[in-house]
């Protein structure tokens, strides 16, 4: 079954032309950032979006992450046609079915991770179904989900307290506790390094494994070789779509990359 489906997805912003006396709209500059695209995906899939700069991703990102709504086409998440949603609808869209991962980890300074893990719950809360949900099990659905991205021993620390991957895995946590019909990221490993990224793709592809969607905005083709599926965005249009043939498996490349580190720092110290 399709979790995303888009049709004809156009995005124009229409930019005033500056100091004009009359209110001619006509005079405006339309930016067409989508021009009508079509993309569809199913659950387990793990999709790369990729394009130069200026092509349309963010864009695409914003209304598929449900930010966003297009100035023309159709979005339909998990069944649900949101361009067509009242905003108490699509908000509880994007909070409910999306799981955000973002480049610069958005964790909240003063939190401990595991805190951190359970503030999407306390925003379900507040709706109807969940009134009965109890603190403990909150607590219990963020832990298993800690451990899930391997942090079972880091729960109380804060985010400065913990590396850049492992902040990652904690957002990627706090993205997951909530079951979202799939996990939107946005260059995850742009702020890591090299063994870290490896890492964190690695825990893409183990969750993936597991059935989960994930939709990932990437610049490097290095890291679209460990996903199933890219998408290429040109100049607003979806100009490529193709199956990843040989894909690479993240947790062999780190242990390889961890292999020649070694070799490299012992070559260093003589
Ligand atoms: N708020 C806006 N108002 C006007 N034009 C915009 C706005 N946001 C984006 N655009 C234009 O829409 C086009 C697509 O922008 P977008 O940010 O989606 O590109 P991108 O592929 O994410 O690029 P990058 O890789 O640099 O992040 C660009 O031409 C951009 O200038
Ligand atoms: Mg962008």
């Amino acid at each position: 079954m399709s979790v995303i489906e888009m049709k004809g997805i156009k995005r124009e912003y229409r930019m005033e032309t500056r100091g004009k006396k009359s209110k001619d709209s006509e005079q405006d500059v339309i930016v067409r950032a989508l021009r009508g695209v079509d993309f569809s995906a199913d659950a387990g899939e793990f999709v790369s979006v990729m394009g130069p700069s200026g092509s349309g991703k963010s864009t695409l990102m914003n209304i598929l992450g449900c930010l966003d709504k297009p100035t023309a086409g159709t979005y339909t998440l998990d069944g649900i046609e949101t361009s067509a949603s009242n905003p108490d609808t699509f908000a509880y869209i994007r909070n409910r079915k999306i799981g955000f991962v973002f480049q610069s980890f958005n964790l909240l300074a003063r939190t401990t991770a595991l805190e951190n893990v359970e503030l999407p719950l306390f925003y379900r809360r507040r709706e109807k179904d969940d009134v009965k949900q109890h603190n403990s099990t909150r607590k219990e659905q963020a832990i298993s989900a800690l451990k899930e991205v391997g942090l079972a021993g880091r729960m109380d620390h804060f985010p400065s307290q913990l590396s850049g991957g492992q902040q990652q895995r904690v957002a990627i946590a706090r993205a997951m506790v909530n079951d979202p019909a799939f996990i939107l990221a946005d260059e995850p490993t742009g702020n890591l390094d090299t063994g870290m990224t490896l890492e964190i793709m690695g825990l893409f592809q183990q969750l993936n494994n597991q059935g989960k969607t994930i939709i990932m905005v990437t610049h490097e083709p290095e890291l679209a070789a460990y996903t199933k599926r890219i998408i290429t965005l040109r100049d607003g249009e979806l100009v490529s779509d193709k199956l990843v043939k040989k894909r690479r498996n993240a947790v062999d490349d780190l242990a390889k990359w961890n292999k020649d580190h070694a070799l490299l720092s012992g070559a260093f110290a003589g």
